[in-house]
């Protein structure tokens, strides 16, 4: 059986937080020290991961091990984390936030399934391994994909350290990001006409929907688990808005040029119209470090520390961080 919701909590020897000596005999500095504790909760999040879906032997047939293996792959956790960081920075203990981030993980992961199947970007690779249905074949990877994305919303509502209300909001929230309001549509709008030529406005829409929404709702929820003010966390979604945008460019770019060692298929955008494609490598640069500065002075508002703003921006330094 998959343990109930139980409010999360830090083992003892939990290293989430503290701060370790660099191997080299230095010290960290304030941003070292900060990512280490990221570190360390990502830890944290892929353990709680592992137990709130089934073991594999509790499915019929291979269905458990394809989703153990779409969910569990290495990937960056990047949603979860800004679930946790923005629930964090609002004052609320991370384990309170703790299995409404993994829910954002789950949804994650199912669209990855999806989005690699043949009938969409027909990939090979992702997360440095072969795709669920190359793996599993495409069934199993399809009822894997529905399964964690189903369990991703009974995650939220059974999560009773949290009041009903904020459990029935973050499910509705939830559901607009990922429904035909959000990235489902803008999956659908990514994949019809491809190589129609598109504005930027038109890409920062279809960006927004296909990436930005479920970033947005996973800082929101991270403020209303804090107790952010609604200004505040309208300011919080504003910031993810621009992350996820600015993500998306920084994907697109890594498309073109990212190498073998990116993890996944690379060279899926050609012929389709991106801001990569539309503008230039060099502008699609420049529309990142705005979008992130965009990004900075919304969380200025917020009144929030710079601590997300540094964490948002350690996706964006090294090519291998964004794949
Ligand atoms: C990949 O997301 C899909 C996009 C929205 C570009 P990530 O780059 O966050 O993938 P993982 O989770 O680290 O594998
Ligand atoms: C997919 O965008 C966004 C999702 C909702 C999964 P991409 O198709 O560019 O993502 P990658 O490059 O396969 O990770
Ligand atoms: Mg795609
Ligand atoms: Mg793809
Ligand atoms: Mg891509």
């Amino acid at each position: 059986m998959t343990p109930p919701n139980k409010p999360f909590r830090f083992r003892k020897d939990s290293t989430a937080g503290v701060v370790a000596p660099l191997a080299s005999g230095g010290r960290m500095d304030d941003t070292g020290m900060f990512l280490h504790s990221v570190e360390a909760l990502r830890l944290h999040v892929d353990r709680r991961l592992a137990e709130l879906i089934p073991s594999p032997g509790e499915e019929p047939g291979r269905l458990g091990e394809a989703a153990h293996y779409a969910l569990l792959a290495p990937g960056k956790r990047f949603r979860p984390l800004l679930t946790l960081l923005t629930a964090e920075a609002f004052g609320s203990p991370i384990a309170r936030a703790l299995d409404v981030a993994c829910s954002m993980e789950m949804v994650h992961a199912a669209s990855l399934v999806l989005d690699d199947l043949p009938s969409m970007d027909d990939a090979r690779l992702r997360r440095g391994r072969p795709t669920t249905h190359r793996v599993y074949g495409e069934a199993d990877a399809i009822l894997a994909s529905v399964g964690l994305l189903t369990r991703a919303f009974g995650v939220i509502a059974a999560a009773d350290c949290l009041p009903a209300d904020h459990r029935s909001e973050l499910v509705m929230s939830l559901a607009e990001a990922v429904g035909f309001h959000g990235l489902v549509a803008g999956q659908a709008l990514d994949l019809a006409e491809r190589n129609r030529a598109r504005t930027v406005a038109e890409l920062d829409a279809l960006n927004h929907r296909k990436t930005g929404v479920l970033m947005m709702a996973a800082a929101e929820a991270g403020a209303l688990i804090g107790g952010a003010d609604p200004a505040a966390r309208r300011e919080l979604g504003e910031f993810a808005r621009r992350i996820g945008l600015a993500f998306q460019i920084r994907d697109d770019l890594i498309d073109v040029d990212g190498g073998d060692h990116v993890g996944k298929d690379i060279g899926k955008d050609a012929g389709m119209t991106t801001v990569v494609s539309a503008l230039g490598p060099r502008a699609a640069v420049a529309a990142i470090e705005a979008h992130l500065d965009a990004a900075d002075a919304a969380l200025a508002r917020a009144g929030c520390d710079g601590r997300l703003g540094v964490f948002a921006r350690s996706l964006f330094s090294g090519r291998k961080a964004a794949a």
